[in-house]
């Protein structure tokens, strides 16, 4: 079960230190996360919990972001190191250590690798790799499809979801982590193989 006390003050953490649109955006996830988990056997609480989290560094300067991230354990791609608005994940698998003592190595990584996926990608990374792309308040044109692929099946919603993002950045002339061709490519194997 979801401790209240807690998950009030992660949220009022977010509102102090996030826009109102990105708050309402971290509340749309969190919702998004807790139904794929309910739909697809994850556990729940940490999927709401990582996807209340999942940009609470955001807002933070991006020095700031780097200075954090730099600090995770985690490997930080020479790519990533390279491209400011990946920072936020990275530094937000960080801070919500030292911020609030989580320690759940699930809900970490599933922050940690929001933006970028990677291989062998847990189920509660993806879910929140998904809800992040699903949630309410994304309007970008093909958002309609990506919710039915959601409903339809993780691996599916997983696939098309790292094409589509794969295929937007090479249009604009960005390089890819490594880290998510892994993802892409487990996915395409699972694809061809069901
Ligand atoms: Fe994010
Ligand atoms: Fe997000």
């Amino acid at each position: 079960m979801l401790d209240k006390k807690q998950i009030g003050k992660y949220k009022a953490y977010l509102k102090d230190n996030l826009s109102k649109k990105r708050y309402n955006h971290s509340i749309n996830v969190a919702g998004a996360a807790l139904e794929l988990a309910r739909k697809y056997g994850a556990d729940a609480d940490k999927a709401y919990i990582a996807g209340l989290l999942h940009d609470c560094a955001k807002e933070l300067d991006i020095t700031k972001q780097l200075e954090i991230a730099l600090t995770s354990p985690l490997d930080v791609s020479d790519i990533e190191k390279n491209a400011t608005p990946l920072y936020h994940a990275i530094a937000g698998s960080e801070l919500v250590k030292t911020e609030f003592g989580i320690t759940d190595k699930e809900i970490i990584h599933a922050i940690r690798y929001h933006t970028v996926a990677c291989g062998n990608m847990p189920k509660l990374s993806q879910i929140v790799y998904l809800a992040d792309l699903i949630s309410e308040d994304r309007d970008y044109k093909d958002v309609k499809k990506m919710r039915k692929y959601a409903d339809q099946s993780l691996e599916k919603a997983m696939y098309e979801a790292l094409k589509f993002s794969i295929t937007d950045s090479v249009s604009k002339g960005n390089a890819i982590p490594e880290c998510t061709l892994e993802a892409y490519n487990d996915f395409v194997r699972i694809m061809k193989n069901t």
